[in-house]
């Protein structure tokens, strides 16, 4: 029987281009280990994209996207984003019918030094960001003008019923809490948001402890005591704030994995940072985010918990080795670029297996 499997990769734009370089190497590197055979297919996707052709989510790409096993994307954006047809990213979300997005937030203790927290703050820090996906101040109508402008943010009990579902599965399977945060002290939306996440543990997770919190309160807890955090569940804008913010226990924003999951059929993998185009085509780029996220793609699309350990090991013997770039430099190592780093994860990988 064959292994082979097909991975649909969007570097997209500015680092997206780097950082998914780095991460189709390792996987197909850890792969190989592993006997599984990988199909790589690469499609045009994001704002170059858009300026090139007219849209950032051509039909080859939709199509591409849909036959895969899976799809990796780098990063899409320019430096002046103006609109979200530029990006593409809502109409490719839609399109794989994407709901849930898993944020981990598993720190290395390596580099603990790179961030501004003392050591005992981290500590035990491991939970994961269970952002809704699909509905949110992110697919409400957006209408202005020169004097007043209005988003809408609507959600439905059925998508909230959903991403509560995900959220109790993974606090169950991890033997945690979920916190569930929203803003029900001003917002409709969190009204049905919190009674929908009650009504859904109430019936179906009486085994999981669920607790509500305000997002301005979670914005401090996050980072204050996030080792009491297991799996955090919010909406949409919430998930895509608290994520960045959070980014900063592991190292930064080039640190953080992200996978997304929702109809059957492909599931959707990349990293949670931006293009940062402040930073492109000058081959700094932190690429640990999207080769984690190459990780998470191993375990759950290719079923391969082997090949997602080992990479994660890699990464990390990579940093134990003193390897940091340059964004992840800050207590101190040895600052290399994008490519020397991803060639040592590469080494660490045969040097396990040796
Ligand atoms: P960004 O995430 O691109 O960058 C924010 C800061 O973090 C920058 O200083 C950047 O240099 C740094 N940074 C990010 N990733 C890094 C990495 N891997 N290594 C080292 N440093 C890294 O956010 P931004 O600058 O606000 O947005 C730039 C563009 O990216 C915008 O067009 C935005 O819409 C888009 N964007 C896209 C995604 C995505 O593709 N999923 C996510 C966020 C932002
Ligand atoms: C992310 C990004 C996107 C989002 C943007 C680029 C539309 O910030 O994936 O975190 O807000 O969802
Ligand atoms: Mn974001």
């Amino acid at each position: 029987m064959s292994t082979k499997k097909k991975i649909a990769v969007l570097p997209g734009d500015g680092i997206g281009v780097e950082v998914t370089a780095s991460a189709a190497r390792v996987l197909t590197a850890a792969c190989d280990a592993a006997g599984i055979e990988l199909q790589l297919d690469e499609y045009s996707f994001g704002t170059d994209c858009y300026h090139a052709n007219g849209t950032a989510f051509p039909d080859v790409t939709r199509e591409g996207c849909l036959a895969a096993d899976a799809v990796l994307l780098g990063a899409v954006g320019s430096a002046n984003p103006v609109n979200h047809d530029e990006l593409g990213l809502l109409d490719l979300r839609k399109a794989l019918g994407l709901y849930a997005n898993i944020r981990p937030i598993t720190p290395f203790a390596e580099l603990s030094g790179a961030t501004p927290f003392r050591p005992e703050i981290l500590d035990g820090v491991d939970f994961v960001i269970v952002r809704e996906l699909a509905e949110g101040l992110y697919f409400g109508d957006h209408a202005g003008d020169d004097e007043r402008a209005t988003d809408e943010c609507f959600y439905t009990r059925g998508a909230i019923e959903r991403i509560a579902r995900a959220a109790g599965a993974m606090a169950r399977e991890r033997g945690v809490k979920v916190t569930s945060v929203d803003k029900v002290n001003v917002l409709s939306t969190s009204k049905l948001w919190r009674a929908t996440f009650t009504d859904v543990f109430a019936s179906e997770f009486p085994d999981v402890e669920l607790e509500h919190m305000l997002v301005d309160a979670m914005a401090m807890i996050s980072i204050q005591r996030p080792a009491s955090l297991g799996v955090v569940a919010t909406s949409n804008m919430f998930g895509d704030i608290l994520s960045d913010e959070c980014s900063v226990l592991a190292g930064g924003l080039g640190m953080l994995p992200s996978g997304s999951f929702g109809a059957p059929g492909p599931s959707f993998y990349e990293p949670v940072h931006g293009s940062a185009p402040d930073i492109a085509g000058q081959g700094v780029a932190n690429p640990i985010g999207a080769i984690l996220s190459a990780a998470m793609l191993a375990e759950h699309s290719l079923g391969s918990i082997e090949v997602a350990q080992a990479i994660v090991k890699g990464v990390r013997g990579a940093l134990a080795s003193g390897l940091r770039t340059r964004d992840i430099a800050g207590g101190g190592g040895h600052v290399v670029g994008t490519e020397a780093f991803t060639q040592a994860v590469i080494e660490q990988l045969s040097a396990a297996r040796a």
